[in-house]
Formats: C-alpha cells, sequence, structure tokens
C-alpha cells in the first residue's frame, strides 16, 4: 500500500488537531487509494507537547526540532501549522529539502514573504497548497460552474462577509493573533483572506481596493496558557497593546469590472461564524451563507413572472467529493468534512495525480497583494491598485 508521509508541524494547536484528525479518517472516508495519508512524525514546541501529541495521533515519531522533521528522508510533505510568522522559514526550508508543503492560510505575514515562498516552491519543483478550506465545500463548485456557464450572465456585485465575537470580550486575553509580528495582520489576514479566496474562487481576481481597519480592544490582558474566549490560564496582571485589526470593511473592483464589499470583524457580538455571500449577475443572482453551508440560492431573472423567485440547491453524492461521505442529500457537510477534500486533492497531486492544487502560493501570494493593498489603501486613505504591490 502507498503511502504520503506527513511531518505535521505545529501538531498540538487548533489546526494541527484537525489536520491530523483527517489524516486519520481520510482511509475510512477515501479508501487507500492511490495512497493513505501517514503521520510520520510531529514537530512541536516543547519535547513533552511532541511526544503526547505524537501519542495522541498515532504519529511514528515526534521531535521538538522542526528542521530535523522537515530534512526527515522519510516525509513526502511537510504540513505547516504553526502561526504565520514561522510559516516563512519553515516553507523555504521544506521545499530546499525537495518536500511538497502544505502550507495554512494566510501564507506569510506580507507579499515579501509570500513572493519568496512561491520563489522557493518553483524552484525545487515541489507541490503547494495554502489551507483556504472554505472553496473546497462542493455547493461553491456549483455556484462557480454556473458562474463560468454564463448562467448568471456578467457578474456585477458580490457582497461578502466574514463576522464573529471570539474577540468581542474585552476580557478575552491577547493571543497571537493580537500582535503584528506574529499574525502579520489581524482580521484582515485572519478572516478576510477566506473571502478574498472565496471570491477569487467565484468571480476571479480584484484590480483595486479601499479599505478601512480598526483596532478597537487597543490592550488585552496577558495570560499565561492563553486560548479563546475569557476564561483558563493564569492571568499574570500584565497589560499588552494588540497592534493588529479587529475589523476591515473595504469596497474592491475585480478585474472582470464587478463591484465589491467586504465586511470582516473579530469583535461582532453575538455572531460565533457568520459567513456569506451574495452575488449579482445580469441574469441572475446567487446567495450563500455558513449556516446552511450544504445549499446555495439561485436566483435565474429568466424564469417567467409569475414563477420567478429563489430556488435551493442542496449537495448531494451528485457533487464531487460529496458521495464519500454521505450517500444522500443534505446529511450536511461541516468543516472537517470540507478540511477533508483539501487533504484529498493533495494526496492525490502527491501520487502523482493530474490534480490542480488550488490555492497554491502563487494563489495565496496574489491574495497577500489584496492584504497588502487593503493595508496601504487604510493608511493612506485611498483607492489602491493591486498592481502597486510588487508581483
Ligand atoms: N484554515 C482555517 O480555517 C484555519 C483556522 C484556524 C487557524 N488557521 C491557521 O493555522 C495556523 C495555526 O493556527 P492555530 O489556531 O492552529 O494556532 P495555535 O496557536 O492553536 O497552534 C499553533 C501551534 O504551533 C506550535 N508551535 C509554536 N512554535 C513552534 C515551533 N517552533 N515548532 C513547532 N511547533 C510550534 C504551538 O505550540 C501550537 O501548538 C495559523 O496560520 C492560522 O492562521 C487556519
Amino acid at each position: 500500500m502507498r503511502e504520503v508521509r506527513i511531518a505535521l508541524i505545529g501538531g498540538a494547536g487548533w489546526m494541527g488537531k484537525t489536520h491530523a484528525l483527517i489524516y486519520a479518517s481520510a482511509p475510512v472516508i477515501f479508501g487507500n487509494e492511490p495512497a493513505r495519508p501517514i503521520l510520520e512524525i510531529v514537530a512541536e514546541a516543547t519535547d513533552e507537547i511532541a511526544q503526547k501529541v505524537a501519542a495522541d495521533y498515532g504519529a511514528r515519531r515526534w521531535t521538538s526540532n522542526w528542521r530535523e522533521a522537515v530534512e526527515d528522508p522519510n516525509v513526502d510533505v511537510v504540513d505547516i501549522v504553526t502561526p504565520n510568522s514561522m510559516h516563512l522559514e519553515m516553507a523555504v526550508a521544506a521545499a530546499a529539502a525537495g518536500k511538497h508543503v502544505y502550507c495554512e492560510k494566510p501564507l506569510g505575514l506580507n507579499a515579501d514573504e509570500t513572493r519568496e515562498m512561491v520563489r522557493a516552491v518553483e524552484d525545487a519543483g515541489v507541490l503547494s497548497l495554502v489551507g483556504h478550506n472554505f472553496p473546497h465545500n462542493p455547493i461553491h463548485a456549483v455556484a462557480r460552474d454556473m458562474i463560468r456557464a454564463g448562467e448568471l450572465g456578467d457578474i456585477v456585485h458580490a457582497r461578502v462577509s466574514f463576522n464573529s465575537d471570539f474577540l468581542a470580550d474585552e476580557a478575552a486575553p491577547f493571543i497571537w493573533r493580537c500582535d503584528r509580528a506574529a499574525a502579520g495582520s489581524g482580521t484582515l489576514g485572519d478572516i478576510n483572506v477566506h473571502l478574498f479566496s472565496l471570491t477569487e474562487y467565484l468571480v476571479g481576481p480584484i484590480a483595486e481596493v479601499f479599505g478601512r481597519m480598526q483596532t478597537v480592544v487597543k490592550e488585552r490582558d496577558v495570560v499565561e496558557d492563553a486560548s479563546y474566549g475569557s476564561g483558563g490560564g493564569t492571568r499574570t496582571g500584565e497589560r499588552r497593546t494588540v497592534d493588529t485589526d479587529d475589523s476591515v470593511h473595504m469596497l474592491a473592483t475585480f478585474e472582470n469590472g464587478c463591484t465589491g464589499i467586504f465586511d470582516t470583524s473579530r469583535v461582532a457580538h453575538g455572531r460565533k461564524i457568520e459567513i456569506s455571500y451574495d452575488i449579482v449577475g445580469r441574469a441572475g443572482s446567487i446567495r450563500w451563507t455558513y449556516d446552511r453551508l450544504n445549499e446555495l440560492q439561485v436566483f435565474s431573472a429568466n424564469d417567467p413572472v409569475d414563477r420567478s423567485g429563489f430556488k435551493r440547491i442542496e449537495t448531494g453524492p451528485s457533487h464531487p467529493y460529496y458521495g464519500a461521505f454521505f450517500p444522500i442529500a443534505n446529511i450536511g457537510m461541516g468543516y472537517n468534512e470540507i478540511k477533508a477534500i483539501e487533504v484529498r486533492e493533495l494526496v492525490r497531486a502527491a501520487t502523482g495525480e493530474a490534480v490542480e492544487l488550488w490555492p497554491d502560493f502563487s494563489v495565496a501570494h496574489r491574495i497577500q497583494r489584496y492584504c497588502d493593498a487593503t493595508i496601504l489603501s487604510d493608511a493612506e486613505r485611498r483607492w489602491v491598485d493591486v498592481s502597486e504591490i510588487p508581483e
């Protein structure tokens, strides 16, 4: 049986656990062909964490030196799930060691970093994939196919939003997402990038942006072992300045002339994970929300006026990958199933199948240029053409 052997760097965190869960369940969902993903080695910040995580996940080996994992001759794919500021060094080292690189979003801290990462994987001739997961929901392939086939006519408006309240509480501690040196940006790189990948997938590239960013809670408590929410950990009595954005509101013009509105916050009281898009074409509209993530609302302007209205398409076994999970429609795929599709594409590509890995580092670099353009727009209070951020 063929194996795709993974080095998971940062295994104990949220994404580490998610990726490990998918590797373990992938053979049950998809079978052993063309290969089975195997956790060859897990790297963590300390011996203690690495050893525990390797035992929990059933990894073959562990290390507290990530370079050892990257250079391991038994590893085919390096999977990077550490905080954003570590992605560049780890990804460049992985590519130089001839490994395929799977990295969580945002790919880097800024476009200078992501450009270097694109060069590293291109020079090494290895595959790359960035964990933008949400577009892998099969319902979005329906939406994209409709748009590409012209069923909605020319696309003229896209309104997208991602609101959450995970940092709305002022008592929620300082986490690495509040620190520009570790995260690059806040809501922009953490959350708004998901909207950038969704619109990139559905509408196409962005040409120009006008953005406003806000840091609403300017200082937070330093808490040992801090995690999400205000509970847990030990408060040290120290306070730390938050230098990343809590919200992003922006306008965009896409290359195809469509205008866009992006609305993102991590301090939006009462919104847990509220993601949605509303896309309008000259011949119809589509809309989708994460609260009903298995269905797409479609309006056709060609319907007779007395039959006109939104209809609902629900995902089912006729949509790619859905049938691997469930035999009948609308049972309900969730976050982990969608992440499993991302991993499935990686495994297929790593064994040489002609699968287009999307988004690869070059697409993620373009997305990072949208982020940098938004930061520049906010700083200079003007429209910024994405071409101002070097390719
Ligand atoms: N695609 C998504 O939906 C999604 C969701 C959450 C997070 N993310 C991304 O995943 C990445 C990780 O986020 P998270 O929420 O899992 O973070 P986290 O803080 O929960 O986990 C990070 C892990 O990295 C480990 N680590 C730190 N330094 C290390 C080192 N030198 N060597 C090895 N391990 C080290 C930490 O101990 C920790 O376990 C980020 O880039 C984030 O933006 C993506």
